[in-house]
């Protein structure tokens, strides 16, 4: 692949290019016009949204049959994958991994830092460089905000840079999340997002799975959002002020049942109460933030409920069989937005037919 400009030209140090505004920082994660480290949901703009949507489509439907599932695990044959998730994980990793073999990407993992040279003192910034001395992609997740881009910003300054996608980063940002959920709604909408009313509840100010999904509104028109949380749980100020500039109006409130009736989706969130720093989550009353069979009988006929996933008490179990409670088809559908994101950063995604 060629080095863009961006990649090539001298570059300030991670200090001053880690507080730049995205739209300076993006061209940095580009190659060839193309999106090359998957890092933030502002990345992803509408008409890269369609087209993967329209390759997880493909994907999907070349792959029922075995002849078609063969095609498509030769066309990355070449190709390998890290999964570096040292933070926990079941559907982000299981889905990237699978996507992984669905292309034919090789792969290895470290989900540990206890079981990598970490522990004898190497800097995590040597170990995630030593990786790319082996593998073609690094798909990370990691705690700390900010290190999968510092990663991506190490790598495309050495000799051998190679695409780094972000499975999550500390509180701030879960973009591939986002794309398959931004998948799900397409599906369920029959295409049509435009003008849609979603209402996100729970922990919002600790999610980043709801913070990168509103960064994705931006590409819808009519687009109105309802943030439900307890008030210590509320929506982080930069979000807000994201909204505001791109003209998304929003209304915040703790009203969930005021606010469902009129949602075209609902997206459940737990407690992030891994991030507590003096146990502040055993303070809040959640419940009220709680979707129940009742609700059932309040929303409209054609809404989703939406769930990244994992699952506490948000949403009743008996919730599970009505045909608008869409959670378990969007956790598969992540396999197939990932593997079309993979597809497309390695460049065969116009061989997927
Ligand atoms: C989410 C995450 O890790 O941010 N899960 C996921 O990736 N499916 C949400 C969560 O842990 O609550």
């Amino acid at each position: 692949m060629q080095r863009t400009q961006a990649m090539t030209s001298v570059q300030p140090d991670w200090e001053n290019f880690y507080p730049r505004p995205i739209s300076e920082k993006t061209p940095f994660f580009s190659k060839d016009g193309r999106l090359y480290d998957c890092l933030f949901a502002q990345q992803l703009n509408r008409e890269l949204l369609e087209h993967l949507f329209s390759t997880a489509d493909r994907l999907r439907a070349v792959t029922q049959k075995k002849d078609g599932a063969d095609y498509v695990s030769a066309l990355l044959s070449d190709k390998r994958a890290m999964l570096y998730f040292v933070q926990p994980s079941t559907r982000t990793f299981m889905s990237f991994l699978n996507a992984c073999h669905i292309l034919g990407i090789k792969t290895s993992e470290i989900r540990d830092t206890t079981t990598s040279s970490e522990v004898k003192g190497e800097t995590p910034e040597d170990t995630v460089r030593t990786f790319s001395s082996y593998v073609d992609m690094i798909i990370m997740r990691h705690p700390a905000p900010g290190f999968v881009e510092k990663t991506a910003w190490l790598m495309n300054r050495t000799g051998r840079p190679v695409p780094i996608v972000n499975g999550g980063s500390g509180k701030d940002q879960h973009p591939t999340q986002a794309l398959l959920d931004m998948y799900t709604l397409h599906r369920s909408f029959g295409g049509e997002l435009d003008g849609k009313h979603i209402v996100m509840v729970g922990d919002l100010k600790r999610g980043r799975t709801v913070r990168s999904l509103s960064y994705l509104m931006k590409n819808y028109k009519n687009v109105s959002l309802s943030f439900v949380s307890p008030r210590q749980f509320c929506m982080e100020p930069d979000i807000l002020e994201f909204l505001k500039r791109h003209n998304i109006p929003f209304t915040e409130t703790e009203d969930f049942k005021g606010v469902m009736k009129s949602a075209d989706a609902i997206y459940m969130t737990r407690i992030q109460d891994e991030h507590d720093k003096s146990g502040e989550s055993k303070a809040v009353d959640y419940s009220p933030f709680h979707f129940r069979k009742e609700h059932l009988d309040l929303i409209k006929k054609t809404c989703v409920i939406l769930h990244p996933l994992p699952r506490r008490h948000e949403i009743e179990v008996t919730v599970d069989d009505d045909p608008r409670a869409v959670f378990w088809r969007q956790e598969r559908n992540g396999m197939w937005a990932r593997a079309a994101l993979m597809a497309y950063i390695f460049g065969v995604d116009g061989k997927i037919r």
